[in-house]
C-alpha cells in the first residue's frame, strides 16, 4: 500500500521536534480523524533556516511532514508556501488516493506557520489559492 519513501519518512522522520524560540508556529487538525500537526520554523531574510514538526498522526502524515520539512527547509517563504501538498506526494512516490488528505495538514500547517510569522512581523497573511479550497472540499475523510 505505501512506497518505499513513505515507509522511510514514517520509520525515520526527519526534522522531529520543536525549535525553542520560534519565529512562526503553525498548528492545524484533521477534524475527522482527530489527527494533528504542528510546524515551527526560524527565518532569517525571508528564507527558512530551520524547520521541526511534531505529528499526532497517521503514516502517511508522518511521512508527509517529514517530506515537506525537508522540501521547505533552506527555501524562500513565498516558495515554501508554493509547495503544494501534490509534490509532496509526488516527492513520497505517492500515497493512497484515500490518504491524500493526509498530505494536506503538513501544507496547512506550513502555510500557518509563514502566517504566524508574517503577523508577527506586522505584515500582510498570505490567502490561500482557489485550487486549495476546491482541494478540501473534495477530500472528504
Ligand atoms: S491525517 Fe488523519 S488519517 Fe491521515
Amino acid at each position: 500500500m505505501y512506497s518505499d519513501k513513505v515507509m522511510d519518512h514514517f520509520r525515520n522522520p526527519r526534522n522531529v521536534g520543536e525549535i525553542v524560540d520560534p519565529d512562526g508556529v503553525g498548528q492545524v487538525g484533521n477534524p475527522k480523524c482527530g489527527d494533528i500537526m504542528k510546524i515551527y520554523i526560524k527565518v532569517e531574510n525571508d528564507i527558512i533556516r530551520d524547520i521541526r514538526f511534531k505529528t499526532f498522526g497517521c503514516a502517511s502524515a508522518i511521512a508527509s511532514s517529514s517530506m515537506a520539512t525537508e522540501m521547505v527547509k533552506g527555501k524562500p517563504l513565498r516558495e515554501a508556501w508554493d509547495l503544494s501538498n501534490r509534490a509532496v506526494a509526488a516527492a513520497l512516490d505517492g500515497l493512497p488516493p484515500v490518504k491524500m488528505h493526509c498530505s494536506l495538514l503538513a501544507e496547512e500547517a506550513i502555510h500557518q506557520a509563514i502566517n504566524d510569522y508574517r503577523e508577527r512581523m506586522g505584515l500582510e497573511p498570505w490567502k490561500e489559492g482557489p485550487g486549495h479550497f476546491a482541494e478540501l472540499e473534495e477530500h472528504g475523510h
